[in-house]
Order: C-alpha cells, then structure tokens, then sequence
C-alpha cells in the first residue's frame, strides 16, 4: 500500500536539488582565473564542475592510455577509505608503510632478485619517479667508484635508445648527465646490442633498456645487451649496470611469459621500474622502483627525517604521496594472486591478437607490432591515402574513441602509427564494434557512405 505521508524533508531536499541551476551561474560567468570573492554553495559548485568535466573523453573508451580506467568496486571502497592517509606519515600510518614494503618484496620475489626477504624498493608517484630513483643512484655508484679509484667524476653518461619514454631524458636534463641517445630505424624500432656496446664507456653511468616502448609495444634486446656487458665486465672490468624500464611489462611478462629472462636472472641488471598503474591494473599514479640488491642503493641517497614523529628515512623525489593506491595494489595483489593475474593477462594479449588480426583481415591496415609482449597492437595504412592517420583518428572520435595518431622518434620520424592499448575492460565485443567504426571512419575521409554499425560486422547484424 502506498503511504500518503507526506515527508517534507524530502520535498525541501529535492528542491534543494532543483535549486542547483537556480543559481545565478546558470546564466552568469563562473569565476575562472581569479579568486572569487564570496564562498558558493557546495551543491552549486559541484554540479557546476561535474557538468563541465562532461566535456572530458570517456576514459573507457580511451585506447591511448597505459593507465587503469577500471577496479573492482571493492578496491574503490577501501581507495575512498583511504584517501585521507597521507602516506609519507609513517608513524601516523604505521600499516599502510607495512604494506608498501609487503609489496616491495613481492615484486622483488617476482622479479627474481637474489635472497629470500628484505628486498630493497620504494613505491613512486608513477614509473617516471621510479626512472630517476633509480637511476640516481647509479649515478651516485659510478662515481663514488670513481672517487674510490682517484679517477674523473664529471662527466658521466647514459645510454639508452630514442625509443624510450621521455622521462629518461628528464632524468639526463635534470640531474646533468650527458644522453647518449642510440636512434631507431625507419624499419627497426627498437635498439641492437651492438649499436649500446659502441657507447659505452667508463663513463657511462647505466645502459637503459625498455620493454614495452611506448612508441610500438616492442621489447629491447635485454638479453643480448646484458650478454655484451658482461663480456665487457670480464674483458675489460667495466661494471655497467642496466635499468630495465619495464613500466607495462613489469605485470605482464612474469604471468605471461615465464620464461623469458629480462629481470634479475640476467646478471647486470641491477634496477628494475614498474607502474602499478598501468598492468599493476591501479588506477594512477603509483609506480615501482625495485633493486638488485641493498648494495645498490647508496645510504647518502636516503633522508631521514623525524619531523613526523620516529626517524624514517624515505627515497624519493616527492614527500607527500596518497596512500590508497599503494593500498589498491595491495587489494589486486591479493585478489588476483598469479592466477588472477596470469588469466586477465591471457585475456587481454587474447583481444590484442583478435584486434590485429582483424586489422589486417581489413586490408586496409598494415599491423606493426601485433601485442608481440603486451597487449599493444600498433598499425599504419596498408596503402597510401590523401589524408592522415591523424585525421583518421580526429574522425573516429565523433564515436567516442580516441586513439592516437603520432610520428615516431628521429631517425623514423616520417613513420606515422596509431596505436591501442587493449587493457582489461576493452572486451572482443568492443573490439569488434571499434574496428567497425574505425573502418567506417576511414570510408567516410574516403567520400564513402557512413555505416552506423550498432553490432558487430562479422555477425552479420550491422545496421545502416
Ligand atoms: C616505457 C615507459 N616508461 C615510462 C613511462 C612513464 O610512466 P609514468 O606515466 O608511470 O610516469 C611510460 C608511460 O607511458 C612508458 O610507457
């Protein structure tokens, strides 16, 4: 039976909400660039952002991005619970430090750094953080050792290829260290052992090798470059270590591929990056900066600071850090397990593979790297056309999508590519409805007819 009790405090509530485009800013500017003078109505301002923030892209339908769109609603719960814990507290939050260093040594273990516990690692604001760790501190061993040695200490390099993210450039900017950049090939897009082994010298402060570019997906040689410098190491008594970038792989290859030895197994590597916020499957910003050893994180790095209550001594570039993303990782690492984690990786490098296969089923796409190690699929035209990927791109976004349309680095910048990231909410039935549009896309630049396609093509149910 339907009560005829009339509540008033829903009624003044549901006004209240009424009221929001009641307000004078539904008719006059907002402030903007200056700070307003009087408060506003919570209500009013939310609605106000969130009605703007509209305008922002679906960030599921967003296949330009490395970064987790998606959790489980139960990791939602405890990031909200969170989000108040300033992670850098650690006397304050004494558990939530526990459970960073929990993760520490689990991906240590993952990654098969020597020993059975005490694993040394920081959680990061995202892989670029984690880059400059890292790297620092092999600056700092080079030339301490050269110090040691009574050699020159001012004129340290790096050498990586112009396939890496531009954070290895910010790092050789900021912290003065001369890039000896190996350039890429109009048809090879990634780095050759020989070409690192032509740069390195007793000057060179580490070799970075990156798995998973950002550029094509592809992997660097890992293993034949650390083959090459331990020649060196035996030849010639040159010690240089090798950061592996693995930002997207890090979470990919060990339930992937388990056998392929690009980690700790293989002698000079000695730092390794990972963002927990791209195959971590977190959302941003957390990254991973795990080493070798204690060996090779120098005490003059470390601060220890007891403004916070006891003396902890903390590594990192930034001081302030929210804690619920490293809770997060903490969730999926427990949730997934391998297992769990191991199936949604097959899943993804499954849809990766269909997605290629279907672009090149097309004829129209020329598929350049078919998620060869992580579900990265990269493609350019497999003809020549009077328009652009870029407008391509620009065209197929009317549906929602965006994937981006970019040159590749000097030496291959006249390649253009698009590339998708298939992460784990991009389903096969998205991956059909999206080469469908995709394709319809590049009909219409073509001054052919739209077809709206509301199902998949291949089951024969498209819709004109
Ligand atoms: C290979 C590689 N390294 C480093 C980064 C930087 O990572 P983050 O955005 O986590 O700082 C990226 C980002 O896409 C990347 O692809």
């Amino acid at each position: 039976m339907v009560s005829r009790k009339v509540d008033i405090n829903k009624i003044r509530d549901s006004r209240k909400n009424y009221g929001m485009y009641h307000s004078r800013f539904s008719t006059e500017e907002v402030p903007k660039y200056s700070f307003p003078e009087k408060s506003m109505n919570s209500r009013t301002v939310y609605q106000l952002i969130h009605d703007e923030l509209n305008l922002d892209g679906n960030p599921d339908l967003n296949l330009a991005t490395f970064v987790t769109t998606w959790m489980d609603p139960e990791a939602d719960k405890l990031i909200m619970e969170n989000l108040h814990k300033n992670f850098i507290d650690h006397f304050e939050y004494p558990q939530v430090k526990n459970i960073e260093e929990r993760i520490v040594n689990i991906l240590a273990k993952l990654f098969n750094a020597p020993g059975e516990s005490d694993f040394v690692g920081t959680s990061t604001i995202g892989s670029s953080e984690a880059i400059m760790l890292g790297l620092l501190a092999h600056k700092w061993n080079w030339r301490e050792n050269r110090k040691k040695n009574g050699l020159p200490y001012d004129k340290p390099n790096i050498v990586f290829g112009g396939d890496t993210h531009v954070s290895w450039d910010k790092f050789a900017r900021y912290f003065d260290v001369e890039p000896r950049i190996i350039p890429i090939a109009k048809d090879h897009f990634t780095i050759l052992a020989e070409d690192v082994m032509k740069q390195v010298d007793e000057n060179t402060i580490a070799v970075g090798v990156v798995l998973g570019t950002t550029f094509t997906g592809e992997f660097d040689p890992v293993q034949e470059i650390n083959d090459s410098l331990v020649k060196l190491k035996q030849e010639k008594g040159l010690d240089v270590p090798i950061h592996v970038d693995a930002a997207s792989a890090g979470f990919i290859t060990p339930f992937f591929e388990k056998d392929f030895k690009w980690d700790f197994r293989l002698e000079q590597v000695s730092s390794i990056n990972t963002s927990g916020h791209k195959f971590g499957l977190v959302y941003p910003g957390l990254g991973w900066l795990i080493f070798r050893d204690h060996d090779m994180l120098p005490e003059d790095l470390k601060f220890y600071v007891n403004y916070l209550g006891d003396e902890m001594p903390t590594y990192t570039l930034n001081f302030s850090e929210g804690s619920s993303m490293i809770i997060a990782q903490y969730f999926n690492v427990m949730h997934f397990g391998r297992e769990g984690y191991s199936r949604i990786v097959k899943r993804m490098m499954g849809n990766a593979s269909y997605l290629a296969s279907r672009l090149k089923e097309s004829g129209e796409f020329e598929v350049i790297n078919a998620a060869s190690h992580i579900p990265v699929v990269t493609f350019r035209f497999s003809g020549n056309e009077d328009f652009t990927l870029f407008d391509l791109s620009y065209r197929v976004r009317e549906r929602g999508w965006i994937v981006p349309a970019y040159s590749l680095p000097p030496h291959a910048e006249e390649v253009t590519i698009m590339r998708v990231v298939v992460r784990e909410n991009f389903t096969r039935d998205l991956v059909d409805i999206f080469v469908d549009d995709l394709l319809n896309a590049k009909k219409a630049l073509k001054g052919g007819s739209i077809k709206t396609s509301q199902r998949s093509a291949r089951e024969g149910h498209s819709v004109s």
